[in-house]
């Protein structure tokens, strides 16, 4: 059978996923794409780190012309986070005619229509599904699936840490401080977890939401921001007295042309379904004028539910690939008109 080769960008929590969903389902890859899958090159940071059994040296390479110039790789699977170096990486990889996966919600907020305009232009596949709400398929849902709708509202519980972190102070009494640390520890937060706590990390995903759902080109400036840092154990003791659970919500809603994007502490009464939604899960709601009202429920964040997902679009991008019909992702927005806030 053929063998198709990835380049793992980044082998942390979710990288590390990637390779053992990638190794231990090898044989219902092989059947879905119609060959074989091998995990060829591994970039990181760090040559000298201890990385166990699960790679060989050879795997590893910090230099990633490693991979770029390698024409035996088909598609190259960004899980390294950070702004710069990513975006850099995934241009130069679609540029040279690899298709691409990412989980980066950072770069995709901020350079997606950048990226998907080159994927293209190389008729490439650029998929990002572990970007938004971890292991819940929601972009495939709301560009797929609703298709044939026209939504018009899109609210939930998107950031995992941050719904560890009220949870676990709601619910088990802990500290603010202790509970980041664990999440940290449980691969659940960023590299640098302030883009968590303030809010950026759920205004990414709710703008990555509003632009596919909403076919608008909307920008993280238009989003309006507010995180937990500020949230005291105390506001939440009298939120519980006053039947309510404190979540960080994000809320995109349109109305005609004007759209309304935000993320903010929010008081969701207790038998409200967002309330019972606990640590690191996440749930979407999307009203569609037709089909009314769903909901979406799974891990937001974690090795394996993440490594699901990006190891799904990466079945499809080598599928697509197999078949010859790249160029065809469909969760390339088609924009049907620039985003007015309601100022202008
Ligand atoms: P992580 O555990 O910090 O791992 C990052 C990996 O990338 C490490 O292996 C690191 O190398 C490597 N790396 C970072 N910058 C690099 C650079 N400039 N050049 C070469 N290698 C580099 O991160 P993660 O939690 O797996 O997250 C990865 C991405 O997935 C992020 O975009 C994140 O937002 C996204 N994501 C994460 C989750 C989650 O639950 N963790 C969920 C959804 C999406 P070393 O090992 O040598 O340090
Ligand atoms: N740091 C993110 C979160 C990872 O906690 O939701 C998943 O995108």
């Amino acid at each position: 059978t053929q063998q198709m080769n990835i380049g793992l960008l980044g082998f942390g929590t979710v990288g590390t996923g990637v390779l053992e969903i990638v190794e231990q389902h090898q044989d219902k890859l092989a059947h879905q794409i119609g060959a074989s899958v091998k995990v060829k090159r591994i970039l990181v940071n760090d040559l000298h780190k201890d990385r166990g059994s699960l790679v060989t040296k050879d795997q590893l390479t910090d230099n990633i012309d490693d991979i770029i110039n390698d024409e035996e790789i088909d598609a190259v699977v960004e899980v390294m986070g950070g702004i710069e170096d990513a975006r850099l990486y995934m241009k130069r990889a679609l540029e040279s005619g690899k298709h691409v996966v990412t989980a980066n919600k950072d770069v995709m907020a901020l350079y997606g229509s950048e990226l998907l305009q080159i994927a293209n232009e190389k008729k490439c596949d650029l998929f990002y599904e572990a970007s938004v709400a971890g292991g819940i398929p929601i972009l495939r849902t709301i560009v797929e699936g609703l298709a044939s709708d026209r939504i018009t509202k899109m609210m939930g519980i998107v950031n995992g840490t941050t719904n560890y972190i009220l949870t676990q102070m709601t619910k088990e009494g802990r500290l603010y401080d202790d509970v980041l640390k664990e999440a940290q520890a449980l691969g659940y937060a960023e590299a640098d977890p302030t883009a968590d706590v303030e809010g950026l990390d759920a205004a990414r995903k709710i703008a990555i939401l509003g632009t596919l759902g909403f076919s608008m080109n909307l920008d993280l400036d238009d989003v309006s921001i507010r995180g937990i840092s500020n949230v005291t154990s105390q506001d939440l003791a009298y939120s519980k007295q006053l039947g309510y659970t404190m979540k960080l919500v994000g809320i995109a809603n349109r109305n005609d042309d004007k759209v309304e994007v935000s993320v903010q502490p929010t008081l969701v009464p207790h038998d409200h379904p967002l309330a019972s939604v606990d640590d690191e899960f996440n749930a979407v709601y999307v009203y569609g004028e037709a089909v009314g009202e769903t909901m979406f429920y799974g891990p937001g964040a974690g090795k394996l539910p993440t490594a699901t997902a990006v190891v799904s679009d990466l079945v499809e991008v080598l599928k697509n690939k197999r078949l010859g019909v790249n160029g065809n992702s469909a969760i390339i927005p088609q924009f049907e008109k620039k985003l007015k806030t309601p100022e202008e």
